[in-house]
């Protein structure tokens, strides 16, 4: 065995390991730690190689060239990324661009043209909404997943399947609810999306609320119930309770539930999600 065999079996072993990891993207040659990342000085301009690139079209971006061996590797750059140094910045640009929109339709727009969250610029698509948009019931998830990146709709997997079971069960369908999440573009390797991303993200789903103007929301999961009530707790905790969210000048419930991706992890605790289910049956009957 030569000392190249070896070289490519590590190499082979790393890369079966990061896929078994979820890695299914490669975005950059350094890792960064995203969740560490809070209001830094500005990064230079992205090069016009990266800026002109149109995502829409089925060809790649041009790939960059590796340093020679032993040189020290050029600073990393990655798309967004000189919105992703400035999460607040991007977040405050988010809520002024979310209260001019007067409609879903022109949100939904808007959010096509917003350039504030890197996670657009790894996803397929935005995935917007599903459902009945004049529904009194707003399922709010938490991002969307491969599936619903390839489709373009949330709750399009698995999860979705179940999410749509457990709708029947009490007598629901996307007819007669209205679906989307916190945010609309697919953590790469169907990451949690990090606490800047929602940041971002947030007064869209804001807008997108008051839009819909639904009389009752359902938190699917903890990072939702977090990011919609503004409670701290765990979702074993806050599940099954109704929380008070302003619209405008209403005051509608959002009732916390577990996610069905949970759910599909943990069948056992399918009961506890059926206790929350029966309690949104008798709220929208006007009897919880
Ligand atoms: N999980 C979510 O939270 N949302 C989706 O759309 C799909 C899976």
């Amino acid at each position: 065995m030569t000392a190249s065999d070896d070289s490519r079996r590590d190499l082979i072993a790393a890369l079966d390991f990061h896929v078994a990891a979820g890695v299914d993207l490669m975005l950059d040659e350094h890792p960064h730690d995203r969740f560490s990342e809070t209001e830094a000085p500005p990064r230079p301009a992205l090069p016009a190689i990266e800026a002109t690139h149109t995502p829409d079209t089925d060809s790649p971006p041009p790939r960059r060239e590796l340093p020679p061996r032993g040189e020290a590797p050029p600073p990393a750059r990655t798309y967004g990324a000189s919105v992703a140094a400035r999460p607040g910045e991007a977040a405050g640009d988010a809520r002024a661009r979310a209260r001019d929109v007067t409609t879903l339709e022109e949100l939904e727009a808007l959010l096509a043209g917003f350039d504030g969250c890197p996670l657009k610029f790894t996803a397929k698509n935005l995935v917007f909404a599903d459902g009945n948009p004049a529904a009194k019931l707003m399922f709010i998830g938490e991002a969307p997943g491969a599936d619903e990146d390839r489709i373009g709709k949330p709750f399009m997997g698995r999860s979705g399947k179940l999410l749509d079971r457990m709708m029947a069960a009490i007598g629901l369908d996307r007819t007669s609810a209205y679906v989307t999440n916190i945010v609309p573009w697919r953590p790469p390797g169907n990451r949690n999306p990090t606490p800047q991303e929602v940041a971002i993200c947030k007064p869209f789903i804001e807008r997108q609320i008051e839009l819909a103007a639904p009389d009752l929301i359902v938190c699917l999961g903890s990072p939702s119930t977090q990011a919609i009530t503004g409670t701290k707790d765990g979702i074993l905790k806050a599940r099954g309770r109704f929380y008070p969210y302003r619209v405008g000048d209403r005051e509608i419930r959002a009732l916390a539930t577990l996610h069905p991706a949970y759910l599909l992890r943990q069948p056992l605790q399918k009961r506890l999600a059926w206790r929350d289910f029966r309690t949104l049956r008798a709220a929208l009957d006007g009897k919880a």
